[in-house]
């Protein structure tokens, strides 16, 4: 062989083992410190060859901050109605072709009642935007379900600072609201007539309330970088979040972004994976959007840094007209099977369920 032959080999085997090297120097330096910059996230991101490694660490980072625990929470869907229109959501309100409807005050306490009996220790109420429940009408729900000795978790959108203190007053815990992306402009450009400084600041307001805020964001957005979503993540940790929801983005076909790809399951584990490494002690949900592009998306997500899951337990038709995408699991479940479903599916991978509120452990 030829002596420059030989040394372009050597070259390429050096470059590779520096490439493999420095990818798991940065996996290391991230279970180790829970800091990363924003170049070294977006070489994870794009990297291919060692994403089993980082997700290997951040289920060793689950582990050692969180232990084997899994926090269940029992979703209740009680309105499909909302006056905002983002583009990715089927529950946008120039969405005609989605049959609408609003849960009463006693169906939801129902709900609650139900859930609570198998064994939720936390409920989350979540809707489109819906002004038809005011602040009194959220308040007296709110204080009716805190008898039941659950903690609650509100995922009901922007809203006024006075309104989130008397939610918080009226015994809600916790407060989800996803940042959706931090670009700014695709933000807007999505969420037309809502504004990305609103949004910062309802999770400011939140926590400056003394919420347990959860922010997270969709992947696989049209015209999404990978910086951005190095952006992202950063972001969750700038604000310290207590609960971070990543999802992929699965285009519904009653939306303009009707014929978009949409996200992949496994970009949605890794955002997920290198969040749980920058943000040990977060709770993280597994959630619903991943089961439904990977029938085990749930448990693999459990195994690569998630501790929570969010079973639905929204009884009957309603399951399926709260419709942010197609395919969503558990549409013609009920709330028993579910909580038996998922049960088995973390004892299988050699998890527990949780019996206590789930709150953020530091
Ligand atoms: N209206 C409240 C809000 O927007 O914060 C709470 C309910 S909203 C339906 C909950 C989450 O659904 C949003 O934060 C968004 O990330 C997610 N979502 C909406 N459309 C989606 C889609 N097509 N694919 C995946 N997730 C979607
Ligand atoms: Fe409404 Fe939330 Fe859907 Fe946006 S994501 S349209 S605010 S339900
Ligand atoms: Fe609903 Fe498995 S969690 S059927």
């Amino acid at each position: 062989m030829s002596t420059y032959l030989n040394l372009f080999i050597c070259a390429i085997i050096e470059k590779n083992e520096y490439g493999v090297k420095k990818m798991l120097d940065i996996i290391n330096k991230a279970e180790l410190m829970h800091d990363l910059n924003k170049n070294e996230i977006i070489q994870l991101l794009e990297d291919e060859q060692y994403k089993e490694e980082l997700f290997k660490a951040a289920d060793r980072v689950r582990e050692k901050y969180l232990g084997n625990e899994v926090h269940l929470r029992g979703l209740i869907e009680f309105s499909n109605i909302c006056k905002q229109n983002c583009l990715y959501c089927g529950l946008r309100r120039d969405n005609k072709e989605v049959e609408r409807y609003r849960l009463d005050k006693e169906t939801i306490l129902d709900f609650a009642k139900k859930a609570v009996s198998y064994g939720y220790r936390t409920l989350v109420l979540q809707s489109g935007e819906d002004f038809y429940f005011t602040k009194d009408l959220m308040c007296e729900i709110i204080s009716e379900i805190k008898k039941l000795d659950v903690a609650i978790t509100l995922s009901i959108g922007e809203r006024s600072y006075d309104e989130y203190k008397a939610f918080k007053e009226a015994g809600a815990d916790r407060y989800l609201l996803r940042i959706e992306t931090t670009d700014k402009e695709l933000y807007e450009r999505l969420d037309p007539g809502m504004s990305f400084e609103n949004r910062v600041n309802c999770l400011k307001m939140l926590k400056e309330l003394g919420y347990e805020v959860g922010t997270g964001c969709l992947i696989g957005l049209p015209n999404q970088t990978t910086e951005s979503l190095a952006n992202d993540i950063l972001f969750f940790k700038e604000i310290d979040a207590d609960m971070v929801g990543v999802g992929p983005f699965i285009p519904n076909e009653q939306t303009p972004l009707a014929k978009e790809r949409g996200g992949t399951f496994e970009m949605a584990l890794k955002v997920m994976a290198i969040t749980r490494l920058l943000l040990p002690t977060s709770n993280i949900p597994a959630t619903t959007a991943m089961e439904t592009l990977n029938k085990q998306g749930r448990q693999i997500a459990l195994q690569s840094g998630a501790n929570v899951v969010m079973p639905n337990v929204t009884e009957g038709k309603y399951r399926a007209l709260y419709k942010l995408y197609p395919g969503k699991i558990c549409i013609n479940d009920t709330p028993a099977h579910c909580r038996g479903c998922i049960t088995g599916k973390i004892y299988a991978i050699g998890r527990t369920v949780s019996n206590d509120y789930g709150f953020r452990k530091k």
